[in-house]
């Protein structure tokens, strides 16, 4: 185990070389890791808000994803984890003050099970969603609720046994997209539609907001999960790391 935790380690001990055509996604396995490992690399304020988290599991997966967020970060920019820190826009994104070449570091961070996801670029805004699929959940009840009259009667009209894959897509891709451009719900999941098909999975144009062509792509799909990143780039490549 030691060793393959060392393998797993590496990825954030290193020094990324970031840039605005290339995004780096890091999966992390919240099982793989010890969140006392990474507790002393919290400001106070976070730690005040781990030991909220409404279960152990939850706190947990906090202290390791900012661990590893707070880590990347310093080595990228040649700091100490604790010189870093994460300040967040009136809907709660994290984001930091310091740049890189002159460039804005943009990341952005989920989790969901026992996984976690982080996504790091220069320049691009860009927003990540990991879902673990629940088969219990009412289908047609949150897509009443959050998704568009275009999503829900595209979702209707598939057989039973296709809606909760064609769902659980539509939930990363919009979920990718209202943390991208950091208004979070707020912005309102039912006033945009995606594809709920794998047809157009490489790059899906979600929307002209900002004046700008907001891309979604599929990432990996391992079993019982969903992921999806939204920037508004479009020549880029994304490196995966797992
Ligand atoms: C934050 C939000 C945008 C995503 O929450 P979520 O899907 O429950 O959780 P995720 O793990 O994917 O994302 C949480 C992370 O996103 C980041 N985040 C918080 N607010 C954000 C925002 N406005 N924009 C982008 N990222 C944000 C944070 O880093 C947070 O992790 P942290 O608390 O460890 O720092 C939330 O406001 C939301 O969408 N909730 C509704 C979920 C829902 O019911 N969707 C129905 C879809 S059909």
């Amino acid at each position: 185990m030691k060793n393959r935790i060392n393998e797993i380690a590496h990825f954030y001990n290193n020094k990324l070389t970031l840039s605005t055509d290339r995004i780096y996604v890091f999966l992390i396995n919240f099982n793989l890791f010890d969140s006392n490992d990474f507790i002393e690399l919290l400001s106070n304020n976070e730690i005040e808000r781990a030991g909220k988290m409404k279960s152990s599991e939850k706190e947990h997966q906090f202290i390791i994803a900012r661990g590893i967020i707070k880590k990347i970060l310093a080595n990228t920019l040649e700091k100490e984890p604790y010189q870093i820190e994460l300040l967040y826009n009136q809907h709660g994104k994290p984001f930091i003050n310091e740049k890189y070449n002159n460039y804005t570091i943009e990341f952005n961070i989920s989790h969901s099970g026992l996984y976690g996801l982080i996504a790091i670029t220069l320049d691009n805004k860009v927003g990540i969603d990991i879902q673990k699929i629940k088969p219990e959940i009412d289908i047609e009840a949150l897509s009443n609720r959050f998704f568009s009259d275009d999503e829900r009667n595209e979702l209707l009209k598939l057989a039973k046994n296709k809606q909760q894959d064609a769902f659980y897509l539509g939930w990363v891709r919009k979920e990718s997209f209202i943390k991208a451009i950091g208004l979070g719900v707020s912005y309102g999941l039912d006033r945009f539609s995606v594809p709920l098909n794998k047809k157009e999975s490489a790059n899906v144009v979600v929307s002209n907001f900002e004046n700008k062509k907001w891309h979604c792509f599929d990432l990996m799909e391992f079993r019982n999960y969903k992921t999806a990143l939204t920037t508004c780039a479009n020549n880029i490549d994304i490196f995966i790391s797992q």
